[in-house]
């Protein structure tokens, strides 16, 4: 394994809240491996910040005719809170209009401009002449020349997922004044991406063809084989990092340039905040870097900033970049601007104490190899039959047997059966067989061995009905109860990743020493006999018909 982890979580858009896809596609499995990292005594940066730069704030801002600052300010500040409540685990949440950012994104620019990496072309470009703005990006709409779909953007098509220039766009219109747009010269500078054709294809499709996603390949493959062009990396607008070269004056970065540099002036930060150098965390040939991403994001985690590391000369690649598909809410694609999300501030307020839910059942149905759909029905199910009647129920019966019979002191065992043996030695085995998965980012997968162990647990109790023997044969039910309470202290570790919450109030209620980590499961015992235990609490309630037919309802346009 390596000396040192620098994990990116895509940094979201303060244009809005974020929701459920975010959540499911990019923070939570980002979490989830930082967390199983540094469970496993691994040197962990686990970065993200907001998107501040961009035309979709800018739009914002005049639709509800505040500044953009305003705009930013609000989001940010919404949105690091929700990460928090979620216990997404940043050792650092940046967002792209400090200073720190400014300076570093121009640095970027100013190195590759004077090291001629970029070229400049000067064309005509869709300009607005009634609002006196060129129409990049968001700032124009029309139907995209691939599928025909009439509200595809300047620069993407959300529904076949082309990338495209404003000119593509079939009939445009701005979307400031809806007016049929002009033609307007003006100059920009382009990365050429055509001269990283053979590096990308050799260091992606050779170099990683058997440990990236099959999803992320595919894509970088039909960008390769499309034939790579030179993409502007500034735009004629006011609201972004002022171009730092002469000929720059009244433009600013294209905010997927400087976006990604985010992850980079996010460390620097850090770094100030706590006295560590930024630099191995970027710059160590040691150090594995990975982007948590949503599909979307896969060309500029894959071949843009790539491109513009390799550019810079000493900055290090991603070692992955395990993108993930969509999540669909209730069979339709989530939508911010037709309002068809659940945002993570309402389920918050609507489900107080329940993050550790919705974490699961993301992970449990997580869209990693193809778009999937949440749903609440499925919700209500995932917490009533997995989390209350598997793992809660798990946990509280040996929390309830060990009070009623020890007096919650753990018992001193007696000969193990051949039914406690495999208990154990399925206990001894599973953090292997979930870190196989969590390293080849099987999050779903993972997640379902952990609840493989509760299952497990309840079956074991279910055949050995202690509540049966402790009159006729107590000194059996110590066994079993010792060996129950390993499965119990097992499970506070292994499912910290997944549900930190749930598993911080269980090593409470265990009273479980502080330092027992992943590697101590394979080396069982986790709780010595004559161990006092802790006061029993319920992990997991039930959800009633009644709170899921309140969301159902919420969602009826
Ligand atoms: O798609 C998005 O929401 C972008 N704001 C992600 C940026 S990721 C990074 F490069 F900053
Ligand atoms: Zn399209």
């Amino acid at each position: 394994m390596s000396k040192r982890y620098t994990l990116t979580a895509a940094l979201p858009y303060t244009n809005g809240p974020i929701h459920i896809g975010h959540l499911a596609g990019v923070y939570v499995p980002a979490d989830i491996y930082a967390r199983y990292l540094r469970l496993r005594g691994k040197e962990v940066l686990f970065i993200c910040g907001s998107d501040e730069h961009g035309v979709a704030i800018s739009m914002k801002a005049k639709k509800e005719g505040i500044t953009p600052q305003e705009v930013i300010d609000t989001y940010h500040h919404l949105i690091k809170d929700s990460f928090e409540a979620f216990g997404i685990s940043f050792d650092y949440y940046g967002r792209t209009s400090s200073e720190v950012h400014r300076e570093t994104a121009q640095e970027f620019f100013k190195q590759l401009h004077e090291n001629d990496c970029f070229e400049t072309q000067t064309t005509n470009q869709l300009y607005d002449a009634k609002e006196d703005q060129f129409l990049a990006d968001r700032y124009v709409v029309g139907t995209c020349p691939k599928c025909q779909h009439n509200e595809a953007y300047g620069d993407q098509c959300e529904a076949c997922g082309s990338s495209l220039n404003a000119t593509d766009l079939i009939e445009p219109k701005s979307a400031l004044s809806g007016e049929t747009p002009s033609m307007k010269e003006t100059t920009h500078w382009y990365l050429p991406l055509d001269r990283y054709e053979a590096f990308l294809r050799t260091w992606i499709l050779e170099g990683h063809k058997d440990d990236w996603k099959t999803n992320v390949l595919g894509q970088v493959k039909s960008w390769l084989d499309d034939g790579l062009k030179p993409r502007a990396v500034t735009r004629d607008l006011s609201w972004g990092i002022p171009v730092p070269v002469p000929g720059g004056e009244n433009k600013v970065l294209y905010v997927w340039f400087d976006a990604p540099i985010g992850y980079i002036s996010a460390t620097k930060e850090w770094a100030t905040k706590t006295g560590n150098d930024w630099k191995p965390y970027w710059q160590d040939n040691d150090t594995e870097l990975v982007h948590f991403i949503g599909k979307d994001n896969i060309v500029f985690h894959c071949i843009i900033f790539p491109a513009i590391l390799k550019a810079m000369g000493s900055y290090i690649l991603p070692k992955n970049v395990p993108a993930n598909e969509f999540l669909n809410l209730e069979g339709q694609k989530l939508s911010t601007s037709k309002n068809w999300a659940v945002w993570l501030h309402e389920y918050l307020e609507e489900f107080p104490n329940k993050q550790d839910v919705l974490r699961y059942v993301l992970t449990a149905n997580a869209p990693e190899t193809k778009d999937n759909d949440f749903t609440w029905a499925d919700f209500q199910t995932r917490n009533n039959s997995e989390l209350v009647a598997i793992f809660g129920n798990f946990v509280n019966r040996v929390m309830v047997l060990m009070r009623k019979y020890y007096d919650s002191e753990v018992p001193t065992p007696n000969t193990n059966s051949k039914e406690d043996s495999e208990i154990l030695k399925a206990l001894s085995e599973a953090p292997k067989r979930i870190s196989d998965l969590l390293e080849s980012y099987k999050f779903r997968a993972a997640s379902q061995e952990m609840m493989q162990l509760a299952r497990m647990g309840n079956k074991y109790l279910a055949d050995e009905e202690p509540w049966k023997l402790i009159k006729t044969n107590p000194e059996r039910v110590a066994t079993i109860m010792y060996t129950a309470i390993q499965l119990v202290a097992g499970l506070a570790i292994v499912s910290e990743p997944f549900l930190p919450h749930t598993a911080e109030k269980l090593r409470k209620m265990l009273k479980l020493d502080p330092t027992t980590g992943w590697e101590n499961v394979n080396k069982l015992p986790l709780i010595l006999a004559k161990h006092s235990l802790g006061e029993a609490s319920l992990l997991f309630e039930k959800i009633e018909d009644g709170a899921i037919e309140t969301q159902q309802a919420k969602l009826i346009p």
